[in-house]
């Protein structure tokens, strides 16, 4: 009966232990994918730093929560796959939350209001997204600029040009081998100040939805979960988000 208690008691401590931090967690902090190739939300530097809006919203929350981290440059596909299977622990990248996503991950609340819009050459006729139709359009795979094509054009569309980077899809714009970019609104104003607004321009459509980014974890991962929202809670109050949001976008 002794001996029985004294395993009992055993199992139940290991049973805590297991309930804890996981062993990577408490050595480096929780591990954190991005897609650094999407300025201003993550660039990465020639020093091998991440920098961007997203990097600094991290950071701060982190830091309100007293949570180490390790903010790694995964790529996009590497990040979504990696979060799902809980080979990340978190991903932060621009990420649209979408009723899809959301059967996978869970989304802390948003943290950033955006929309899809059009980047075309400026003598390009294009006024509305209908205007693509028979065009080529160039998107990040896997995307909601993606989602948008290929709602408004169908899932095969052939003019539909999938980039693994969405640098690539504005390369071949300028290029001349595609008629169109289909990406989120502040990344397309800040390859505009880059490309020079005599030679690009804008295209809005109301028909594009509003989306909002939140930050993924892996299904289930309550603790880590209410961890990002309280920092994230805790920063829109104390005025940190605001500071950040300034420094990227201008007074709201
Ligand atoms: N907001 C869009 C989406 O969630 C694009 C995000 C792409 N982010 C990136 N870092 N490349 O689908």
């Amino acid at each position: 009966m002794r001996f029985c208690m004294i395993i009992l008691s055993l199992v139940s401590s290991l049973v805590l232990l297991a309930g804890c931090d996981s062993p990577a967690e408490k050595e480096h902090g929780i591990k954190v994918g991005t897609n650094a190739e999407f300025p201003p939300f993550e660039k990465l530097e020639g020093n091998g730093k991440i920098t961007g809006f997203d990097a600094e919203i991290l950071s701060a929350v982190a830091k309100a929560e007293n949570l180490s981290f390790d903010f790694q440059h995964t790529g996009w596909d590497v990040m979504l796959n990696g979060v799902a299977r809980g080979r990340l622990d978190a991903g932060i990248s621009a990420i649209t939350i979408t009723e899809g996503r959301q059967k996978i991950y869970d989304f802390t609340e948003p943290y950033f209001e955006a929309k899809q819009v059009i980047l075309v050459p400026s003598a390009s006729p294009v006024k509305t997204l209908n205007d693509l139709k028979g065009k080529k359009i160039g998107v990040q795979s896997s995307t909601t600029g993606e989602q948008v094509v290929q709602k408004a054009f169908g899932n095969t569309y052939p003019g539909l040009k999938r980039y693994d980077v969405i640098s690539s899809a504005v390369e071949d714009l300028k290029l001349g081998r595609i008629d169109a970019v289909v990406v989120d609104e502040a990344v397309n104003a800040e390859y505009l100040k880059k490309l020079g607004k005599s030679q690009f321009k804008t295209v809005q459509d109301s028909s594009m939805p509003a989306e909002s980014y939140g930050i993924i974890v892996k299904k289930g991962n309550r603790e880590l979960l209410n961890k990002l929202n309280s920092g994230l809670k805790k920063i829109k109050q104390n005025g940190t988000y605001d500071k950040i949001y300034a420094k990227y976008f201008g007074d709201k």
